[in-house]
């Protein structure tokens, strides 16, 4: 085993390259294909930013256009889904029935996409894109048992996303220009953020050819976990907990810090950042800007900042780099704009689908080898069978 190489959580290991997404850590900087996501998050929008991911390029007029109408042409899922999300528990976590259907949508297009022929990959990113977003509302819908919703071709992606969960038989959805901006902030946000746990997922996933359904789907399970896409849900119930029990920061910090305790302050640390999470400055702007112009007065904003502010003093989250990340503060906002807790990791799942598209592109395009790490063997040495009834 000498020339394998231990690095466990893969925190030195380059596993490709790749033109996409520049990040560095230490300068607190992110880049979308050399552009900064400062100039992106507000000069662009989810559509374009998804474009620019996948395709390398920002898009003219006409082809963000057509990009726009060939999403639209695989809006429609097929009904027999419908069977499928009807045999889920009512209180199934959306998380689940989305890596579930997002598998399942491989059995109704069984064929595999030709890398090598230029339109049959772009149709796969616009059937993904359509169908994804879709099924992620009707994880929603099956929880609150809503009469399952279709995509409006005369409204935009993102506002789409808001129709297809909340609109009811009873009236339409009205549009809030406010929650509809701050969510394709968010969305472009979240869109990528090179080798995390479930990019390289469905990079490691589509580097043995399997699909793109099935890799996106691996990479749904990966983001659900609570030190990865799952830290948004777990911010806020950690902040209503605390709520719950007198709203005590002081003593959360202090578990956070007992070593003898497993409890982490969730929504604070970062892998790859360790002065600022430059996703998690914008985000900050935007949650204030937006509860300002929703007027919304939340008791729990309150208890966040105590722990903002006091994790930001004590020596040790200082020493070590803790600061609050891109999930702190989305949890915060998807709140203020009436998203139930469950659904904020699906929401996550939507921003950050063109980042899957993209990397899996790029690893099937470039050819990239199977993903196959090594390992450094430490159990038994060779020992002789023992038949069962001398054991
Ligand atoms: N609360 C308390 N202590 C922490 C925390 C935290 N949130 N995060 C890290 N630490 C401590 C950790 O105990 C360790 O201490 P020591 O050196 O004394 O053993 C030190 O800081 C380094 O932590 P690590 O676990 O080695 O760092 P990592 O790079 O493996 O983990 C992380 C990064 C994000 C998983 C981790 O910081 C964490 O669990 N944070 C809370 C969950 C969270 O907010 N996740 C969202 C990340 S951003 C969006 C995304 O990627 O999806």
């Amino acid at each position: 085993t000498g020339a394998v190489t231990l690095d466990p959580g893969f925190k030195n290991s380059g596993a490709c390259k790749s033109e996409i997404t520049f990040l560095d850590g230490e300068e607190g900087i992110l880049r979308y294909r050399g552009y900064s996501i400062e100039q992106l998050a507000s000069q662009s929008n989810f559509l374009e930013v998804s474009y620019l991911l996948i395709f390398g390029e920002l898009p003219t007029k006409e082809q963000i256009t057509k990009f726009e109408t060939d999403i639209r042409k695989y809006t429609l899922v097929n009904e027999e889904m419908k069977n499928i999300i009807d045999g889920f528990p009512k209180n199934a976590h959306p998380m689940g029935i989305l890596a579930s259907l997002t598998s399942a949508l491989t059995a109704f297009n069984p064929q595999p996409v030709n890398v090598a022929v230029e339109a049959e990959l772009y149709d796969a990113v616009c059937k993904t894109m359509g169908k994804f977003l879709v099924i992620a509302t009707w994880t929603f819908r099956k929880n609150m048992g809503y009469p399952l919703n279709y995509y409006d071709n005369t409204k935009g992606y993102v506002e789409n996303f808001m129709r297809l969960m909340f609109e009811l038989p009873t009236g339409p959805y009205e549009k809030n220009e406010t929650i509809v901006n701050a969510l394709d902030k968010l969305f472009i946000l979240h869109a990528d953020h090179e080798q995390n746990c479930s990019t390289s997922t469905v990079r490691i996933v589509g580097s043995s050819h399997a699909g793109l359904f099935a890799s996106i789907s691996a990479g749904v399970s990966a983001l659900w976990g609570p030190l990865h896409g799952g830290a948004n849900q777990a911010v806020l119930e950690m902040l209503e907990e605390i709520q719950a029990n007198g709203g005590d920061a002081d003593k959360y910090l202090a578990k956070a810090k007992d070593k003898n305790d497993p409890f982490r302050l969730m929504g604070f640390g970062h892998r790859v950042y360790k002065n600022f999470d430059p996703r998690a400055k914008i985000i900050k702007k935007a949650a204030d800007d937006v509860l300002e112009a929703l007027g919304v007065d939340d008791p729990i904003l309150l208890i966040a900042k105590k722990l903002e502010e006091a994790a930001l003093e004590d020596e040790y989250f200082k020493s070590r780099n803790l600061y609050p990340n891109v999930d702190f503060y989305s949890g915060i906002i998807y709140r203020a704009l009436g998203i139930p807790t469950e659904m904020f990791t699906v929401l996550f799942a939507i921003g950050r689908l063109p980042g899957w598209i993209a990397q899996w592109k790029e690893m099937r395009v470039n050819k990239e080898p199977i993903g196959r790490p090594r390992q450094i063997y430490t159990g038994h040495p060779l020992r002789e069978f023992v038949p069962q009834d001398a054991r």
